[in-house]
């Protein structure tokens, strides 16, 4: 697959996310007309509609498709996931955390809503994303292995987890095997629960074959993203990123970067990277999927 189809895959995928993201957010106006709701929504819909990649939707979409279930069934696992994500980044940008003012090539939630309303955004795309995690065509068991998933990869075990760890260890220098921790909890938690979801949604229980290389994918293509993410913030193009680069150096971050150096890091990101090829190169139909892990590691933004 060249990097054009790859790109029109992921547009393809975007936009019907994007639009089922707008009518998700439309049923919350339609249930409430409390006045102070409008700034609280304005600022949900501000971040969610602000672009992004839409990388972990698409992965659970694609691995819907791979294991024989359908976009149909993977759209609104797909919409909660996009919702946790930019919950995170919201958080993430916030000045107790790293204290960014650009997001998405825009002006960070914080700074154009304040704090509190930064902070109450956040929470409450946390909270709507399980509030529209069921799939009116999914079973309940289906739906049920959907909200243990996201809870548990997104809480005190997963991205929050990661959140935590990122943030105690400013301005120290842990080891490589913690920063592996690091960033399989902070961004590899989400991308996993991604490629599960798109499981749950197929009909692949946790027992299943493919449940177990969606496993092994995701948690090389998990890595291999924040290392990426770690390079772009000291080589990368701020326009085309849509963030500020120096953050990392700025908060005395731990990075693949100021650890490996970024050559060992870069090779260390391409092993991941054949990993995770490999752990899905077997299923028909896999082309996607590989190629995007391809893209996660050479993409400039
Ligand atoms: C940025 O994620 C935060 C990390 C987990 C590294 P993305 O690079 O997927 O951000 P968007 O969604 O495209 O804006
Ligand atoms: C953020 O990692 C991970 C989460 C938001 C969970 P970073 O702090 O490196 O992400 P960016 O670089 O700000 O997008
Ligand atoms: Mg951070
Ligand atoms: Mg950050
Ligand atoms: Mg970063």
């Amino acid at each position: 697959m060249t990097i054009n189809e790859l790109k029109s895959v992921i547009g393809e995928n975007s936009a019907i996310v994007e639009k089922k993201l707008s009518e998700k957010l439309d049923l919350i106006k339609i249930d409430t007309a409390y006045p102070v709701f409008s700034s609280l929504e304005k600022s949900m819909r501000y971040s969610l509609e602000a672009g992004g990649k839409r990388i972990r939707p698409c992965l659970v979409i694609e691995f819907s498709k791979l294991f024989g279930g359908s976009l149909e069934s993977a759209i609104d696992y797909a919409c909660s996931i996009e919702m946790i994500h930019t919950f995170s980044l919201i958080h993430d940008d916030m000045p107790c955390m790293d204290d960014d003012d650009m997001r998405r090539g825009k002006p960070s939630n914080h700074v154009l809503f304040g704090e509190a309303t930064a902070l109450l955004a956040g929470d409450s795309l946390l909270a709507y994303a399980f509030e529209t995690l069921d799939s009116p065509i999914l079973s309940d068991a289906q739906n049920l292995s959907a909200h243990r998933l996201l809870a548990h990869f997104t809480g005190p075990c997963g991205m929050c987890a990661g959140q935590q760890i990122d943030l105690e260890n400013e301005n120290k220098i842990i080891t490589f095997d913690t920063l592996k921790i690091l960033h399989s909890k902070k961004t590899g938690a989400l991308i996993k629960c991604a490629c599960l979801l798109g499981c749950i949604a197929a009909g692949k229980n946790f027992r299943s074959d493919e449940y177990i290389s969606a496993c092994e994918y995701s948690e090389n293509i998990g890595l291999a993203f924040q290392i990426a993410d770690d390079i772009l913030d000291v080589v990368g193009d701020e326009k085309k990123l849509g963030k500020k680069c120096g953050s990392d150096q700025k908060d005395g971050k731990n990075t693949s970067v100021s650890l490996l150096g970024i050559d060992k890091a870069k090779s260390f990101a391409q092993e991941l990277t054949d990993k995770a090829k490999k752990s899905i190169s077997k299923y028909d139909g896999s082309g996607f999927l590989c190629a995007l892990a391809d893209y996660i590691i050479t993409r400039d933004n």
